[in-house]
């Protein structure tokens, strides 16, 4: 185990039971790792390699610092965010938490085995949340020991500034956890919205067909990206057109979220639109690789 800056862990000033696993250290992992130690937890971030959580881990620190700047933390709330997080590739050392986040891959296989392994090291009270976008709860909680201890808990792109998170209970979860599956993402000053279990919850199945339409709109020539995304933005007030949104998100993430609506509702307006599927298996995945619809050119 690694640990930042060399500190020893301390307890939470907040909450000095409360420390939290972070299971995949990427795009969400080390949001939801930074907005855990804002908001007083202890954290315990773990990723597949040690590069990996290290570049987690630096993203962390360079989020902290940026709080500072604006004024949402004191220079001595940052200095004592970074003591409470430790960056790790062992398992095992998760086996301190209370409540662990899973943030990996997109895949049910990959995510059921994550709980799988974590299931050896955590005692059985330890409450397990997946960040899925679009993965049913009910079926990953089924494949674990403790379904009742299983909930949905949905951060937002980018975690530090969004202020939403779908809170899915499965069909098994106990009310208990989904109450502190809310109290927690209140202590991280989010808005807890409950929604049910269904592929894509309510986020997803609504905001991703529109970017894969909007894919298609691009790929058939209706407008270029630019043209596409200045639509939605001027003529229907979004913030960020849905190309931008995607290459935010990530176009493998996308993709993936696709296959889990078509493959659930087996339907076929649900289809991953053909020039998105062609963009990730070219490695444009959007702002993370440099390239998407955009180019990111890297600093
Ligand atoms: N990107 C978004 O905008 C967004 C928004 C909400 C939810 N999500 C969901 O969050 C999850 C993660 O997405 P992301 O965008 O952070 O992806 P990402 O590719 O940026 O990060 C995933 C991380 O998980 C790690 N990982 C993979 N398998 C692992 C394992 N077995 N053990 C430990 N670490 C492992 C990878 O090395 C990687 O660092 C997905 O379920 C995704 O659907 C993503």
């Amino acid at each position: 185990m690694t640990q930042l800056e060399n500190h020893q862990i301390a307890p939470s000033p907040n909450h000095p039971m409360s420390t939290i696993g972070v299971v995949g250290a990427g795009q969400m992992g080390h949001g939801i790792a930074h907005v855990m130690l804002r908001a007083g937890h202890n954290v315990l971030l773990l990723d597949t390699s040690q590069a990996f959580v290290d570049a987690g881990a630096k993203r962390i620190v360079k989020g902290l610092a940026r709080d500072v700047e604006k004024e949402r933390l004191t220079e001595e709330q940052r200095q004592q965010a970074v003591t409470r997080v430790k960056a790790t590739t062992v398992l095992a050392d998760l086996a301190a938490a209370d409540f662990v986040i899973e943030a990996v891959t997109e895949k049910f296989e990959v995510k059921a085995d994550v709980f799988h392994s974590l299931e050896s090291h955590c005692p059985p009270e330890t409450i397990f949340a997946s960040n899925t976008s679009s993965i049913s709860i009910t079926k990953l909680a089924a494949a674990t020991q403790r379904p009742t201890k299983f909930v949905g808990l949905h951060f937002f792109n980018p975690v530090p500034v969004m202020k939403l998170v779908e809170v899915v209970p499965g069909l098994q979860t106990a009310p208990e956890t989904v109450e502190k599956a809310i109290a927690l993402a209140a202590s991280a000053k989010k808005t807890p919205v409950r929604v049910n279990d269904f592929p894509g919850f309510v986020s997803n199945r609504v905001l991703m067909p529109m970017i894969n339409e909007a894919v298609f709109c691009l790929m058939e020539g209706v407008a270029d990206a630019a043209g596409v995304d200045n639509v939605m933005k001027l003529g229907m007030n979004h913030p960020m057109g849905p190309l931008e949104l995607a290459d935010l998100i990530g176009l493998d993430v996308c993709r993936d979220i696709m296959m889990v609506l078509y493959e659930s509702f087996h339907d076929s307006k649900y289809r991953p639109c053909p020039l998105l599927e062609k963009m990730v298996a070219a490695g444009w995945l959007g702002c993370k690789t440099g390239r998407g619809f955009y180019e990111y050119p890297r600093s």
